[in-house]
């Protein structure tokens, strides 16, 4: 009974290793394919990235804070920020004069990026508040107070890219 339970712990200590084995794995080899597609699409969907600045201070400190956490912490935070860029292109984008397919294309892509990611490790119990109110931030400051003008996108366009740009870094430091 004693080695019964020895092996079945073995067993489980194996499979959880394999799980998050696998998805290091993933990571490691597709993450950064994905990431250069979605990076490329929202360079290539509009002219030029914006010389001029979101009202919203940027959340430096988070990255500061993510970079010394555990592997799979970074993973959740990569799916969090993720699901919040994708939140905000949710929002009412009828001035934007972006090119549909390049945008579409971006987005499905990111779909994809966040769907690994998802499945890739369980969910926080406690998940990061400061990401949200900063993304929440970006939209009453940005979008809802430029009544989601074409250069409010712009400037959610420039945000999007600066944190996607640091999810690479972050993903690259990972290994
Ligand atoms: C990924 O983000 C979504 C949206 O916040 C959340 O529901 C889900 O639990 C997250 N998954 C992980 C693995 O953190
Ligand atoms: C947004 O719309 C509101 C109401 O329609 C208007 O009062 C406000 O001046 C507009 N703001 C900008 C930045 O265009």
């Amino acid at each position: 009974m004693y080695t019964m339970q020895s092996w079945t712990c073995i067993f489980l200590v194996i499979c959880s290793m394999q799980r998050v084995c696998r998805c290091c794995d993933w990571i490691r080899n597709h993450y950064g394919l994905l990431s250069a597609e979605y990076l490329s699409l929202l360079d290539q969907m509009g002219g030029d990235i914006t010389e001029q600045d979101a009202p919203v201070l940027s959340p430096t400190s988070l990255y500061r804070h993510i970079d010394d956490a555990e592997f799979e912490d970074k993973v959740r935070f990569l799916n969090e920020t993720i699901y919040q860029i994708k939140k905000q292109f949710d929002g009412n984008m009828k001035a934007v004069t972006w090119d549909k397919k390049n945008l579409d294309d971006f987005l499905n892509i990111l779909e994809r990026q966040f769907e690994n990611l998802n499945s890739c490790v369980s969910p926080a119990m406690k998940p990061e508040r400061r990401l949200k109110r900063y993304f929440k931030k970006l939209n009453r400051k940005v979008l809802r107070k430029m009544n989601y003008s074409a250069q409010a996108w712009e400037l959610i366009r420039k945000e999007t890219q600066r944190h996607l740009q640091r999810l690479e870094i972050l993903v690259g430091k990972m290994y």
